[in-house]
């Protein structure tokens, strides 16, 4: 991102959400956002992932410039290579597990890879659940399928917005164990909004946000490798 700005309204009454913000987030590692509320770690999160359009600077995704790209352009471009995941699980109630997790391959136009879904359920510790809908599920295990849902396109970045936001401590810490996991173990690229310094302490890097503006960029306690 280089120098990216979005506003909302204008003149006097107008607010910056973001303001010149530059970074750069690195492959294979996981990156979390901090900041108190209102300090535009939602609007960061969905400038980078093109859901929403900066009012200024630029924004590239894997060589890509995304903020000025066409809306099917920009539609094609997430579906294929970004996941997302929210504090939400933002399920569809009616279809199974699996179902949820082929999602994205049908949006995209692929192969329907039942036997992908059923790996990436098991490595969610979703084995035997394939057949649940998101209403049989706790929301621990609701948010493992979208997890995994997010996972199996093999997006470029997955970003998360308080994706342990209405869990319990422990339910949160399996979770976040998860998009650990697929940083260490599967070289995932993750970003994460959060509140919880439990997270922000398993992540190699910290961006603090403080009113539109990065204030500060830190090296977490895991070192990201070159
Ligand atoms: N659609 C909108 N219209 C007007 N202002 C908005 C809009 N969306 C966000 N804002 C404002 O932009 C600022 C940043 O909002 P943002 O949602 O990014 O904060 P946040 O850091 O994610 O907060 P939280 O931790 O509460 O989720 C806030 O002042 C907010 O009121
Ligand atoms: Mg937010």
């Amino acid at each position: 991102m280089e120098r990216v700005g979005r506003s909302y309204g204008r003149g006097a009454r107008s607010v910056h959400a973001l303001r010149e913000l530059d970074t750069t987030v690195y492959a294979r590692s996981l990156t979390a956002v901090m900041g108190p509320s209102g300090s535009g770690k939602s609007t960061f999160l969905q400038c980078a992932a093109g859901l929403d359009r900066p009012t200024a600077g630029v924004v590239r995704l894997a060589g890509r410039e995304i903020s000025r790209m066409g809306e099917r352009k920009l539609t094609r471009l997430r579906r294929e290579r970004i996941g997302f995941v929210f504090q939400s699980f933002n399920l569809l109630p009616t279809l199974t597990a699996e179902q949820n997790v082929l999602l994205p391959l049908r949006l995209a136009g692929r192969r329907r890879d039942t036997a992908a879904a059923r790996r990436m359920l098991a490595r969610v510790g979703l084995e035997g659940r394939a057949q649940a809908r998101p209403g049989e599920l706790s929301g621990g295990q609701q948010q493992r399928v979208a997890i995994a849902r997010a996972l199996i396109t093999d997006p470029a970045v997955v970003f998360a917005d308080e994706p342990t936001g209405s869990l319990d401590q422990d339910t949160a810490t399996e979770v976040l164990g998860l998009l650990r996991e697929a940083v260490s173990a599967h070289g995932a690229t993750v970003v994460v909004v959060t509140h919880d310094p439990a997270v922000a302490a398993r992540a190699d890097r910290v961006l603090r946000l403080a009113d539109g503006r990065l204030v500060q960029d830190t090296a977490g306690a895991t070192p990201v490798c070159a």
